[in-house]
């Protein structure tokens, strides 16, 4: 049965602790356990206290597994902008993570449609995320599953709308610097993840409401996560 927690926090900084405790309780339970992780904004606080608790000993990541959701095309695991580098720099640099357990999909792959069918493959071949990690997008997206007629099943790639494009203009130095691609996680890939939590800052009040309690539609991809049976939200109001 489908089953969503919502808790509500006041601050970014209770959300980060709270997320980085369900993500160590996950850890501690299996640990060489799957961790499906996110970019954004919002988690980074999350891995800022994953690695506290890292260095204070209560976390160990030695045996655990990680993939990313997406990547941009186009920009090789050494630019400061891919994800890749975003995950180094913010999470695996400052744990005790095997880097050659972490996986993100590889955005400047000659050939991105068999890069997607390997990543798929290859998030199948490990038995999927036991946790997956989730922010949202203004418009709804997971991942970089953007509104759509149809939820994708699989990794696939996509071209990112003008206003994810405008979002995340912020990081780069010129607007014509964001890739126009991605390589995502398909809608399909996501739900098969066995827990899913997702994180939202106040920003995304509204996105979050249309997502849990509005129709499940394609054109607001996280709709999908109402018929997921283990989802926990974790919404900033301030
Ligand atoms: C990007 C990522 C998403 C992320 C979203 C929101 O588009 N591909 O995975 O959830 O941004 O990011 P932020 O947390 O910065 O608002």
């Amino acid at each position: 049965m489908a089953s969503t927690r919502i808790l509500k926090v006041k601050t970014y900084e209770e959300m980060s602790v709270l997320a980085a405790s369900m993500i160590g309780a996950q850890v501690l339970l299996k640990p060489d356990c799957v961790l499906g992780l996110a970019t954004g904004s919002s988690p980074i606080g999350t891995y800022q206290t994953l690695v506290e608790n890292y260095r204070k000993g209560i976390l160990d990541f030695s045996r655990v597994r990680t993939v990313n959701l997406d990547e941009y095309c186009g920009l090789t695991g050494d630019n400061p902008n891919s994800y890749r580098y975003f995950m180094n720099d913010n999470l695996f640099d400052h744990v005790n993570i095997d880097k050659a357990n972490t996986h993100v999909p590889n955005g400047a792959a000659e050939d991105l449609e068999a890069e997607a069918v390997r990543y798929e493959q290859f998030i199948e071949s490990i038995g999927g995320a036991d946790l997956q990690l989730l922010g949202i997008g203004h418009n709804g997206h997971i991942g970089f599953n953007e509104p759509d007629d149809c939820f994708p099943p699989k990794v696939h790639t996509v071209a990112l709308t003008e206003s994810t494009i405008n979002a995340n203009a912020r990081l780069f130095e010129r607007r014509e610097d964001v890739p126009t691609q991605a390589i995502t996680m398909g809608i399909g890939t996501i739900m098969k993840a066995n827990k899913i939590l997702l994180i939202a800052g106040a920003d995304k009040k509204d996105i979050v409401e249309k997502a849990l309690f509005g129709p499940v539609t394609p054109q607001v991809p996280a709709s999908v996560l109402q018929l997921h049976r283990d989802v926990t939200v974790i919404l900033c109001e301030n």
